[in-house]
């Protein structure tokens, strides 16, 4: 066993080296590197003409705020022509914007004014399908060539006389992947919705339009693309049935979880595809483009992606796997996990959250907000918030009427609170106006927050133990040499606190302390972790009730229990 991982990290270390030397020719040029990377969910960020749903003008009137936290990046959720079925996810038209968010021109000058505040632009690129209403699936439907085959058909399998789906494989939405087309009498896959068609990445046509989709955008002025569920893009060509899981016998067959996805997901020639997407980005002048990529998969897969052309293959470890029960070792655990496994060379990177994930202080809770923050700006390269993480938004419980993500409805009214993102998607919280400042009507797409009285950005840029006060010092500890060059170790002191240690020779270091412990408690923290006896106070949750450049007695310490600190 050892061995294996011996030979696994020797391997890794190997193709790590490749991959580093071709990095440090460029790496000059990496402007994501030791950033924060912010996204805005085009829907939920900001309406300007008060309809309810956030649009372009909305983002472009507010590009301030992000200069203000000091993010590199702002990476939009989709903004295209969008039936809205899986809110801008289904595609209809990959190089027009969908008139709710605005035009072509509001787009143009969104790029303008974020390039005249030196900030990025990432846009979502979605490559796994379409909407069924996009002009390339209507041909299909009717075997016009070429668009006949960019889509995966298959022939019905007839038992005992009856019409059943070519195999077992279940959307990530429930039921089959399968749905029956009565014009083409075939059945077509779709890993989500019945309304997002999944592309045939072996049709060669297909694979250049989807080229000439990066192209447009890359013409128009983005910086990169965060490409999503890209570890869907490839089937098995054998279209044999998935064998269940371990959990089968407790899921509604229904349930994707019931199934190993041997032939639906992670496929080898994936990567092939993200190289060629790579080439497309590099051949274009101007400055670095950046790839993030979403796949929750396995640490196996995701360092996989490091290797093929993705800068930033999402890590979502701090979602995903840490838990309120983890405690100081499991934290560790989580941390050690991921950076023991990155290829050599690799930039690490921590996403804090998204729009398809319960929002910290849900998911755990409120006294973990600004914990998580600062593990993620604590630990070596780039963090990934989602707009409200700076103000520590919490979930909008959503009734079943409510509704609206298909993840959700899906689902049914018993599962629909285990599977809606509709909660984590709520608008953002500006300031104590109508409709929390995000739109001038009472009535938004998804409910606003009723906590918005309290939780705002407006209040919050008052109190200097804020979230958004420590998010802020957060983004601009990222550009310390020590946080940028620094070796790390992650500390567990006497089961009571979890200490994350960045050091650079002959400098004193930047350690974070979290209390994972419900009360104060006091050790001679210098001498465990190797710390000066005398630190400052650099950043403090609430919870620490300890003052920003307060002296520290190293050889005891203590802070109040859920308290964090950041010392130099
Ligand atoms: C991406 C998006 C998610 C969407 C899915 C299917 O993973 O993040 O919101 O539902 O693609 O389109
Ligand atoms: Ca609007």
């Amino acid at each position: 066993m050892l061995l294996t991982v011996v030979c696994v990290q020797l391997i890794w270390g190997l193709v790590g080296l490749r991959e580093s030397v071709a990095q440090n020719a460029t790496g000059k040029d990496e402007w994501w590197r030791d950033t924060f990377i912010y996204q805005v969910y085009t829907r939920s960020f900001k309406d300007s003409n008060g309809d309810g749903v956030g649009d372009l003008n909305g983002i472009t009137s507010k590009l301030e705020h992000l200069v203000d936290l000091g993010v590199s990046a702002v990476w939009l959720s989709p903004i295209y022509a969008s039936p809205m079925v899986d809110f801008g996810y289904d595609i209809s038209n990959f190089t027009a914007i969908d008139p709710i968010f605005g035009t072509i021109d509001d787009f143009t000058r969104l790029i303008a004014r974020a390039k005249a505040l030196k900030l990025k632009v990432v846009l979502d690129f979605v490559p796994n399908h379409s909407s069924d209403t996009h002009p390339w699936f209507v041909k299909s439907v009717q075997r016009v060539k070429p668009f006949d085959e960019y889509y995966v058909w298959k022939d019905a399998r007839i038992v005992n006389g009856t019409r059943k789906p070519p195999n077992n494989w279940l959307s990530q939405f429930q039921g089959s992947a399968w749905e029956w087309n009565d014009q083409r009498k075939q059945y077509y896959y779709h890993q989500f919705t019945a309304r997002q068609p999944d592309f045939n990445y072996s049709s060669t046509a297909l694979q250049e339009e989807m080229k000439n989709v990066l192209r447009f955008w890359l013409n128009r002025g983005v910086d990169g693309f965060r490409i999503g569920a890209i570890n869907y893009l490839i089937e098995d060509s054998h279209f044999l049935d998935e064998p269940k899981s371990s959990s089968a016998s407790f899921l509604p067959a229904t349930d994707p979880n019931s199934l190993k996805h041997n032939y639906t997901v992670d496929r080898d020639q994936n990567y092939d595809i993200l190289q060629a997407w790579r080439r497309v980005l590099d051949s274009t002048n101007g400055t670095r483009k950046v790839i993030m990529t979403e796949a929750y998969t396995t640490p196996y897969f995701t360092m996989k992606f490091h290797q093929h052309g993705s800068n930033i293959p999402f890590n979502f470890n701090l979602i995903r796997n840490i838990k309120l029960s983890s405690g100081a070792l499991g934290c560790k655990g989580v941390i050690d996990g991921y950076l023991n496994e990155l290829p050599s060379g690799a930039l690490p990177n921590w996403v804090v959250g998204n729009h398809d994930n319960r929002r910290t202080g849900s998911r755990l809770n409120s006294r973990w907000i600004d914990q998580i923050n600062m593990i993620a700006a604590v630990l070596p390269g780039v963090a990934i918030i989602y707009n409200g993480d700076e103000i520590g938004m919490i979930d909008r419980p959503m009734a079943w009427n409510e509704t609206l993500d298909p993840a959700g409805i899906n689902a049914g009214p018993l599962n629909y609170k285990f599977k809606s993102r509709d909660s984590a998607r709520t608008p953002f919280q500006w300031d104590n106006s109508t409709s929390a400042g995000f739109s001038s009507n009472k009535k938004t797409w998804l409910p606003v927050n009723s906590n918005y009285k309290t939780v705002n950005l407006a209040i919050q840029k008052t109190q200097p133990y804020s979230h958004y006060s420590l998010m802020k010092k957060l983004i601009s500890l990222k550009k310390n040499p020590i946080l940028r060059n620094g070796t790390t170790e992650t500390t567990i002191v006497h089961y009571a606190y979890l200490a994350i240690v960045r050091r650079l020779q002959n400098q004193s270091p930047v350690v974070l302390l979290i209390n994972v412990h419900k009360t104060l408690v006091r050790y001679d923290i210098a001498a465990f972790i190797n710390a000066p006896d005398k630190m400052t106070v650099y950043a403090a949750n609430s919870w620490a009730n300890i003052s920003v450049g307060a002296q520290v007695d190293m050889t005891n310490f203590g802070i109040d229990g859920y308290g964090a600190v950041i010392l130099i």
